[in-house]
């Protein structure tokens, strides 16, 4: 077959795949730049539902931008967000994973709406989110929103931690925490650290589009079990992602009771059935669209 009658995937395929040579020489002769990594990644690719409306605050020096989180459904509500440059060079492409300073990722938008819409159930409980990236979107509304015990930002990777601790310190954060005890650390599954200080101290676990990784679902499955209480609730939001939240599923059923929703939201659904029949190219639910995973502890 010749150039001219490859099929459309394929030149597709072709056009990825020189792009990410691209990237990758950018990154290596050290003229990548954050534009490399929005514009010529994910310009042409889904990125959000439009459930949060963001505007732009200021920019640092360094690149660090901040921006004022709403949510039309909920008037009043804000959150100041620092999100990082998300710069490409040698050590972020070889230091621990960095997909949690890109970009706040569908299925983390979409848990963060789904809290809102379910304030009541985090009153005075306790809540801890794992692999919540920059900004741990969705554990920031509650600490604001929900009047909750206590909510716990995490991530694996220490430069989202650094970039939570500012969003934690920023005035305007801090001053609508209220009674809630707000923090963030360096929480990594599959580490050796056992996180033995916070064993059965969680109510709710929230984590979003962290199951891809296949070297750390059993990990997950056992740090989730560990945190929570013996009758805590887990909240996962993740696409199907090719087999790997059937994978997770399948684990986490060996020490939860595991219910799997599609439809957990009619205006979540509503828009997801919009883009999918329109054809766009840009919407593949197979990467975009979370489902929810909620888990019980079997004990
Ligand atoms: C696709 S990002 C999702 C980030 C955020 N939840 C979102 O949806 O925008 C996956 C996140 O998992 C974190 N992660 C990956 N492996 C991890 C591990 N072993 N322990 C803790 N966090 C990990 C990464 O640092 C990253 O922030």
């Amino acid at each position: 077959m010749n150039a001219c009658s490859q099929s459309p995937l394929k030149n597709d395929r072709k056009a990825k795949a020189l792009q990410r040579w691209k990237i990758l020489k950018q990154v290596l002769t050290g003229s990548a730049s954050s534009e490399t990594c929005t514009s010529e990644v994910s310009v042409r690719r889904f990125s959000s539902y439009g459930l949060l409306k963001t505007q732009h605050s200021s920019t640092e020096p360094e690149g660090n931008v901040w921006y004022q989180y709403t949510a039309p459904g909920r008037p009043g509500f804000n959150m100041s967000v620092r999100h990082l440059p998300g710069k490409l060079d040698a050590s972020t492409l070889l230091g621990f994973n960095n997909t949690g300073n890109v970009c706040v990722w569908p299925s983390e938008e979409v848990m963060t709406n789904y809290c809102l819409q379910h304030l009541e159930d985090f009153r005075d409980c306790s809540v801890c989110e794992l692999g919540g990236g920059m900004t741990c979107l969705a554990g920031l509304a509650l600490a604001i929103e929900a009047q909750a015990e206590s909510v716990v930002l995490s991530d694996g990777n220490q430069e989202s931690v650094e970039n939570l601790n500012v969003i934690l310190k920023e005035k305007e954060n801090c001053a609508k925490f209220g009674k809630t005890q707000v923090s963030s650390r360096l929480i990594c599954w599959g580490s050796d650290s056992k996180h033995e200080d916070l064993v059965g101290s969680f109510d709710f676990v929230l984590c979003a589009d962290c199951l891809f990784f296949d070297e750390g679902r059993a990990d997950l499955a056992d740090l989730i079990f560990d945190i929570l209480k013996p009758k805590g609730r887990a909240i996962l939001f993740a696409p199907h992602r090719g087999s790997t939240f059937q994978a997770f599923r399948e684990l986490a059923q060996k020490q939860f009771q595991v219910e799997v929703e599609e439809n957990y939201s009619q205006e979540v659904w509503d828009l997801h059935c919009k883009l999918k029949n329109s054809n766009s190219g840009l919407y593949d639910e197979n990467i975009h669209f979370p489902l929810l995973m909620t888990l019980t502890k079997n004990s």
